[in-house]
């Protein structure tokens, strides 16, 4: 049996980026150090690294017509990301993000349209009735992000083999650390899940079913250039790792080098 193949179901988005060495003022008129167009939001970038990384993958989401959601077509394709399960909204526009990356601070700041997270729950249930009918082998493993500090995401705990908790959420909860956070927010998943937090330059933490609490450092690049989309970056490396049978503890490890890779380099390109 050949490599299993990774469906990220979620956001597609163009990111519009304006690349500066400090964060502009209100009301002031300030030079960029450049600009570009990149295919964004979670599950698209995933795909990306998880391609990048030689992992057979494909997106599921919304696309919508017009010249921005041609250009997320064509990178997909460029990457290789089957594209399979598209649903094309003609309705209404492919979400735009503005993210201002900022050089000096390492930082990213986006703005972004509302992303609909109702039927998620939806399909969860769908897999688990799924895996029910088949063999273990045959299951299909599940991962959620709960990445938005908003209420009616975190029923999402509950669901998915491999849950994905932002520093956001977490700080939400009241936790101050991703040890913290795993080990307070672990109740919530359901029985024999995994919870993985990552926390930027803290590196990331995540426990088992056997309850131990493991932990990875960060891999800080010399200069950090973009950290847009690390976290989905961190998030795809783990998922291979896990599915190719490898231990948490090397899986988040993994996680946080090739997110470490990726904040060196503009973009995804140079990540492998
Ligand atoms: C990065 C990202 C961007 C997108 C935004 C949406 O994690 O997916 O590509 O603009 O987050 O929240």
């Amino acid at each position: 049996m050949g490599e299993k193949q990774v469906l990220c179901v979620g956001l597609v988005c163009l990111d519009i980026i304006s690349v500066v060495d400090s964060y502009p003022a209100e009301d002031t008129d300030t030079r960029c150090l450049s600009q570009r167009w990149q295919r964004g939001g979670n599950a698209s970038n995933t795909c990306t690294v998880l391609s990048l990384l030689g992992a057979p993958c494909a997106f599921m989401g919304s696309l919508a017509p017009g010249h921005a959601a041609n250009f997320v077509r064509d990178d997909f394709q460029r990457y290789k990301v089957d594209l399979a399960h598209v649903a094309e909204h003609l309705a209404c526009a492919l979400p735009i993000s503005m993210v201002i990356s900022n050089m000096t601070a390492g930082t990213r700041t986006i703005l972004h349209a509302a992303r609909n997270a109702s039927e998620q729950v939806k399909m969860l249930r769908r897999v688990e009735e799924y895996n029910q009918t088949c063999s273990e082998s045959q299951r299909v493993a599940t991962s959620v992000e709960v990445e938005k500090p908003r209420q009616e995401l975190y029923q999402l705990f509950g669901y998915g083999d491999v849950v994905f908790v932002s520093k956001d959420v977490a700080k939400d909860f009241g936790f101050c650390s991703a040890a913290e956070a795993v080990k307070g927010l672990y109740r919530r998943v359901k029985a024999g899940a995994t919870l993985i937090c990552a926390w930027a330059e803290n590196g990331a933490d995540a426990m088992g079913p056997d309850g131990q609490l493991v932990h990875s450092d960060a891999f800080v690049p010399d200069t950090v250039v973009d950290t847009l989309g690390a976290g989905d970056t961190f998030n795809a490396a783990v998922i291979l790792s896990l599915s190719r049978g490898r231990p948490l503890h090397e899986a988040i490890t993994y996680g946080c080098q090739v997110a470490g890779r990726k904040c060196g380099v503009h973009g995804y390109d140079g990540i492998v």
